[in-house]
């Protein structure tokens, strides 16, 4: 059985991971680690172990000791959050990368996936269908982390054989569980406000395009990213990644279509500049390329499940 570690398990990406991978492998075979105290119910078929990823030796030990094969690490202060608190946001989001590129350099770990972001965009890279190579000049510290991320990825990689995987993930859009922190995180909200009051005030302008997805693709893409053959795998700092594309008001008018009261007005705060300095849609044909990726849910098919499965 090969033993799967998730770190930061209980988030928006964990929660949907964690299942999908004891679906796949077993649900003894996935660990599930995060700061919290108590495992969340929705994640109680399976192992899970309280676990602090900037805790250096604890990580080592426990992944020596268990004899974990697979790491998916995505704990990390997301771009909203981390402009708040820029000293934690950059230690968390580099140094729990490090123990374990470096555990997997020693030969404890045999794969890790660790994700990036469309966030390692900057207001001089193309805006639209943004390549997988262009210009990367990021202007949050967030995204500057996982630009750096990257280059160690690919580092280590090159340098020590490691097997590292990533996406750069868009704006992800959920209902198992709620995003934490992030400047996607009105295309969630919305659905949620829909639901209970009929309207919604978004935190971004009505023209804002940014690239987003639905999370089954997200989930799908990751599995099948960390299952391919690793002679597949061409890009070793992360791969462009593409869902679905839209404004706020184009999302309003998709909820509208279905939702015929719903009303939304605009308020935007600190995190129009931090989306307006990233791109509005994605080239993900590296990844379609190396891996046969291709995105399922278009934004009318992700409104249907969203409005059919939030609870108001
Ligand atoms: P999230 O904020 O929803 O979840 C993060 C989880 O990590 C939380 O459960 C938190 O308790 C845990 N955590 C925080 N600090 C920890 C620590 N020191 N040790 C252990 N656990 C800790 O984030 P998410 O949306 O699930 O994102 C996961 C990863 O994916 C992050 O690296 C993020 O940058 C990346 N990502 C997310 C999105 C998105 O839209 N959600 C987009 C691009 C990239
Ligand atoms: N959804 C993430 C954020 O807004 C993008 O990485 O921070």
């Amino acid at each position: 059985m090969t033993k799967i570690l998730v770190i930061g398990s209980c988030g928006q990406i964990g929660t949907e991971l964690v299942l999908a991978l004891r679906t796949q492998f077993g649900d003894q075979a996935v660990i599930a680690a995060d700061l919290k105290d108590e495992c969340p119910d929705i994640l109680q078929n399976g192992p899970y172990v309280k676990m602090d990823a900037l805790d250096r030796d604890h990580v080592r030990q426990y992944i020596i000791e268990n004899k974990i094969e697979q790491v998916y690490l995505l704990a990390a202060l997301l771009s909203a959050t981390a402009e708040k608190n820029p000293d934690f946001a950059w230690r968390l989001n580099m140094e729990g990368l490090f123990t374990i590129l470096d555990l997997a350099k020693e030969g404890h770990i045999k794969k890790i996936f660790w994700p990036s972001s469309i966030a390692v965009f900057g207001p001089t890279t193309p805006a639209d269908l943004t390549p997988q190579h262009t210009i990367m000049e990021p202007t949050t510290v967030y995204g500057i982390s996982k630009q750096a991320g990257e280059r160690w990825c690919e580092y280590y990689h090159n340098k020590f054989g490691v097997d590292v995987r990533s996406i750069r993930y868009p704006g992800l859009i959920s209902y198992k569980s709620l995003p934490g922190g992030g400047t996607t995180d009105y295309a969630v909200d919305i659905f949620y406000k829909a639901k209970s009051e009929g309207k919604f005030t978004c935190f971004l302008s009505e023209n804002t395009a940014l690239p987003m997805m639905f999370m089954d693709d997200a989930i799908r893409a990751t599995i099948e990213l960390m299952e391919s053959p690793a002679e597949q795998i061409k890009i070793r700092s992360a791969y462009n990644l593409a869902g679905c594309s839209f404004t706020p008001a184009q999302l309003a008018a998709e909820i509208k279509a279905l939702q015929p009261n719903f009303e939304i007005d605009y308020a935007p705060d600190f995190r129009q500049a931090i989306a307006d300095s990233w791109p509005n849609s994605i080239d993900d044909s590296h990844a379609t390329k190396d891996w046969g990726w291709k995105a399922q849910f278009d934004t009318k098919a992700m409104v249907k499940v969203m409005l059919e499965n939030v609870n108001s």
